[in-house]
C-alpha cells in the first residue's frame, strides 16, 4: 500500500520522463468494476482495419474474417455510444497455424506461442494502441485468457510437443487423456478438452514450474497492455488452487468462465477469484423470457439461490448471449423483440457487472457456435437498431441508479413479486429503489395495467416509469400501476432523479427516447 501511494505521488514526473512505463497502480479495483459495463467481442469478428461492411465470412468454416484490433479502435464510438464503460476482447496469443476440420484459431482459444501476439489481428503495438484509446475516452480493457490449455491439430495421443511456446515437452502436461465424465471433478481438471482434430493439450497446472510461468506471464501481459481486468477462460478445467495467485499476480480484477448450471459449484469458485460468468442464472433467465410458458419461478428460486450460495453475487458477470451459447433470438428460444428486451433488461437490473456479447445490439440470431459469431460489420454499426438504442437507455439507467444511490450496487437484488408471466424486483437503499418489471408474454400481448404493492415507496411517491417516459403515483394503498404493453420491460424510478439524467426529458436530449 505504502509502496503504490508513492509511486503515484512520483506519477507526473515519470510520465514525462518514461511515457512507456505501464502503471497497474491505475488500474480499476474489482469493487470498481461493480459500477463498470462490458461489451464482449470476439475480435476477428467485430471490425476490421479497411473498415468493409461489406466483407464475406462463411460462419460453418470458422475461418479468419479479418477483423483486427485497429479495427476495433476505430469502432470505439460505436461501442461507447451504447454507454458502455469497458470492452473485453477474445484471447490474443499465436494460435495454432492450421486450419483444420474444424476451422482456425480465429477464436482464440487455440493458443501456442504464449509470448506471441496473433498476427491474424495485427501487433502488439496495436493492442497498446486499443488499451490507450480506451483508457483516453475513461473507458476500461478487460483481456481473455486461457491457462487451462494449448491446443495440436490432431489426436491428444500424437501431440508435438515442440510446438509450444515455451511448454515445449510433454513434462509440462497431464498426460493424455479425453475427458469422458463431466461429472468427475478429477477428469475436469486434469483430462483433456478437444477432439482428435483439434486436441486441447492440458497443461499440468499443479506443477510449480508450470504455474510460475503463467504467474510472469499475466504479470507481464497486464502490464504490457495496462489491462483492468481479465476473463478467464476454461476456470472450472483447472484446480481451484491455481486461480488465487494467478488473480493476485494478474493485480486486476479476474472473472471466471465457470460453465455450470448449479450456483452451489460455480459460485464455489469465487473463493478463489474475484468473480465468476453468472451461468446458474443464465439457464433459468433463457427459459423465463423464450416464451409465456417459460417458468418464472425457476428464475425467482435462482436470483435468491445465487444470492445465498455466492460470496458476492454484486461481482459476477451477467449475460444472457456469450460465444458459446446460441444466441437469445437464435432458433432455440425466441424472435420476440419484447423478449429478447426483457432478457436485456435483467443484465443490466439484476446484482452484478452487465455483459452484452457482440451484435446482441443488433438482434443477431446465430445458433449454436459457428453461427453465433456473425460479423458485426454487417450491421453496418447501426446506431438506430432498436436494441442498440434499448441497451444505450438500459446503460442510462444503471448509472442514474448508481450516481443517485451510493448503496446501488452493493444492494441485494430482491424480487418482491411474481405471476405466471410477470418478475418485478427492486434493488437499492430503502425509499429509493430501482423496481424492475419483466414479462415473458411477448410484443403480440395487450396492454393493461400491473397493480404493484410491496415495492418499498410510501403513498404519495412520485416515480417515473424511464423506458416510456410515463408518470406513476403511488396511491393511498401504496400500490402503484405500472402500465403494461406488448411485454415490454418496465423501470421504476423516484421522478427526483429524472432532472439531468439524460433519461425521459431531464436535460441532454434524447428524442429516442419517445420510441420506447
Ligand atoms: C462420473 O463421475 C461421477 C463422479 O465421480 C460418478 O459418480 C459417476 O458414476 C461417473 N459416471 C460414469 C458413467 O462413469
Ligand atoms: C511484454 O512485452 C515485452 C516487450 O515488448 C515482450 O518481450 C514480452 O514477451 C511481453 N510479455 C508478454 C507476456 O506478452
Ligand atoms: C405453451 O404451452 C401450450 C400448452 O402446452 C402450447 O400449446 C403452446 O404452444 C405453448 N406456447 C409457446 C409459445 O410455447
Amino acid at each position: 500500500m505504502l509502496a503504490l501511494a508513492a509511486a503515484t505521488m512520483k506519477l507526473p514526473q515519470l510520465m514525462i520522463a518514461l511515457p512507456l512505463l505501464a502503471i497497474p497502480a491505475l488500474a480499476l479495483t474489482p469493487a470498481e468494476w461493480r459500477s463498470q459495463s462490458i461489451y464482449f467481442l470476439m475480435t476477428d469478428r467485430f471490425a476490421r482495419t479497411d473498415g468493409s461492411t461489406t466483407a464475406a465470412c462463411d460462419l460453418s468454416k470458422r475461418a479468419y474474417c479479418g477483423g483486427s484490433w485497429q479495427g476495433i479502435i476505430d469502432q470505439l464510438d460505436y461501442i461507447q455510444g451504447m454507454g458502455f464503460t469497458a470492452v473485453w476482447i477474445s484471447p490474443i496469443v499465436e494460435q495454432i497455424p492450421e486450419t483444420t476440420g474444424e476451422g482456425t484459431g480465429f477464436h482464440g482459444y487455440w493458443p501456442q506461442n504464449i509470448y506471441n501476439v496473433n498476427p491474424y489481428f495485427g501487433t502488439a503495438d496495436d493492442i497498446r494502441a486499443l488499451s490507450k484509446a480506451l483508457h483516453d475516452r475513461g473507458m476500461y480493457f478487460m483481456m481473455d485468457v486461457v491457462a487451462n490449455h494449448m491446443a495440436y491439430k490432431g489426436p491428444g495421443a500424437v501431440t508435438d510437443y515442440s510446438t509450444f511456446t515455451p511448454f515445449n515437452s510433454a513434462s509440462y502436461f497431464h498426460s493424455y487423456c479425453p475427458i469422458s465424465n463431466y461429472t468427475d471433478q478429477s477428469q475436469v481438471e486434469n483430462c483433456w478438452l478437444g477432439t482428435d482434430v483439434v486436441s486441447l493439450t492440458d497443461l499440468n497446472t499443479q506443477s510449480p514450474l508450470v504455474r510460475n510461468i503463467w504467474y510472469d506471464w499475466v504479470t507481464d501481459t497486464v502490464a504490457n497492455y495496462s489491462l483492468d481486468g481479465l476473463r478467464l477462460d476454461t476456470a472450472k478445467h483447472v484446480e481451484k488452487d491455481f486461480w488465487p495467485e494467478y488473480n493476485r499476480a494478474a493485480g486486476v480484477y479476474c472473472v471466471g468462465e465457470v460453465f455450470h448450471v448449479d450456483p452451489v459449484y460455480t459460485c464455489a469458485y469465487q473463493q478463489y477469484m474475484d468473480g465468476v460468468m453468472n451461468y446458474p442464472t443464465y439457464y433459468p433467465l433463457v427459459e423465463a423470457f423464450k416464451s409465456p410458458n417459460g417458468s418464472i419461478s425457476d428464475l425467482y428460486n435462482m436470483i435468491s439461490a445465487v444470492s445465498s450460495q455466492c460470496e458476492d453475487p454484486t461481482l459476477l458477470g451477467n449475460f444472457v448471449e456469450n460465444h458459446d451459447n446460441p444466441r437469445f433470438p437464435s432458433q432455440s428460444y425466441t424472435g420476440d423483440v419484447s423478449q429478447a428486451k426483457a432478457v436485456i433488461a435483467f443484465v443490466f437490473l439484476t446484482d452484478g457487472i452487465p455483459i452484452i456479447y457482440m451484435g446482441q445490439e443488433q438482434h443477431y440470431s446465430g445458433g449454436q457456435d459457428p453461427y453465433n459469431r456473425e460479423p458485426v460489420w454487417w450491421s453496418g454499426y447501426s446506431t438506430t437498431s432498436e436494441l442498440y438504442k434499448f441497451i444505450q437507455t438500459s446503460n442510462r439507467i444503471r448509472k442514474l441508479a448508481i450516481a443517485k444511490d451510493s448503496n446501488y450496487l452493493t444492494a441485494r437484488n430482491n424480487p418482491f413479486y411474481t405471476d405466471s408471466n410477470t418478475i418485478a424486483m427492486r434493488k437499492g437503499s430503502g425509499g429509493s429503489q430501482v423496481i424492475t418489471v419483466l414479462s415473458n408474454s411477448g410484443a403480440d400481448s395487450g396492454s393493461y395495467t400491473l397493480t404493484l404493492g410491496n415495492h418499498g415507496y410510501s403513498s404519495g411517491a412520485t416515480l417515473v416509469e424511464v423506458y416510456t417516459c410515463t408518470s406513476i403515483q403511488v396511491d393511498s394503498n401504496r400500490n402503484g400501476a405500472v402500465p403494461m404493453a406488448s411485454g415490454l420491460p418496465r423501470v421504476l424510478l423516484p421522478s427526483p432523479w429524472i432532472t439531468e439524467s439524460g433519461l425521459c426529458g431531464g436535460s441532454s436530449t434524447t428524442t429516442w427516447q419517445a420510441r420506447f
